[in-house]
């Protein structure tokens, strides 16, 4: 089994739990994890299992304002906030909206803030809805993964998403069969 994670971040959270997803992944399938801004030339229909990620903002997707603003937050001067490197580009939204019709399992994650999911919003619900319309199977229901409201993420958070990542490669593997 091969598996293809992309991922956006702004600062590093997503991923982080990117990474964590393809461990737990790796211990069945071969995974190639890919920052979305590079993605552009992935070919997605190859693999037999796509998982999909980015931050929530503004109840949903980014979009270069909301990243332009993340930028400006990390400047300001009593910012203790990182920027990841090469994150002048697409997001996950702007990946979405170039994919051919495609077809194969799919599952989505996001990074949101600890607070319920009816206030904060979960970007993972709206990348799995133009997943599914560009013809993915969804295997997985969205699945989010928690920052405080310092931008850190929850203790434990990242051993989730191993978790997670195991489950999905099991849940691909019996649907194979
Ligand atoms: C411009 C902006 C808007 C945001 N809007 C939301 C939001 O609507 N709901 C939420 O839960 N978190 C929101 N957040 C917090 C992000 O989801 C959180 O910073 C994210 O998990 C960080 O991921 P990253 O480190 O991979 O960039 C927002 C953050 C930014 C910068």
């Amino acid at each position: 089994m091969h598996a293809l994670v992309i991922y956006e971040s702004l600062y590093g959270n997503t991923r982080r739990i990117a990474q964590a997803v393809a461990r737990g992944l790796q211990e069945s399938a071969e995974v190639d994890i890919v920052p979305c801004t590079c993605a552009e030339e992935a070919a997605v229909s190859s693999y037999d299992l796509l998982v999909v990620g980015g931050p929530t903002h503004v109840h949903g997707m980014s979009r270069q304002t909301t990243r332009d603003a993340a930028v400006d937050t990390a400047q300001r001067p009593d910012s203790t906030l990182i920027v990841e490197s090469g994150v002048r580009g697409i997001g996950v939204r702007e990946w979405l909206e170039q994919l051919p019709p495609s077809s194969g399992p799919a599952a989505t994650f996001d990074t949101r803030v600890d607070k319920p999911a009816l206030l904060t919003g979960r970007a993972s619900k709206q990348i799995a809805k133009r997943l599914g319309r560009v013809g993915f199977d969804i295997i997985a229901p969205p699945e989010s993964f928690l920052v405080d409201t310092d931008t850190t993420l929850l203790a434990g958070e990242e051993g989730r998403a191993e978790s997670w990542g195991r489950a999905l490669a099991k849940k691909c593997h019996v649907t194979a069969v």
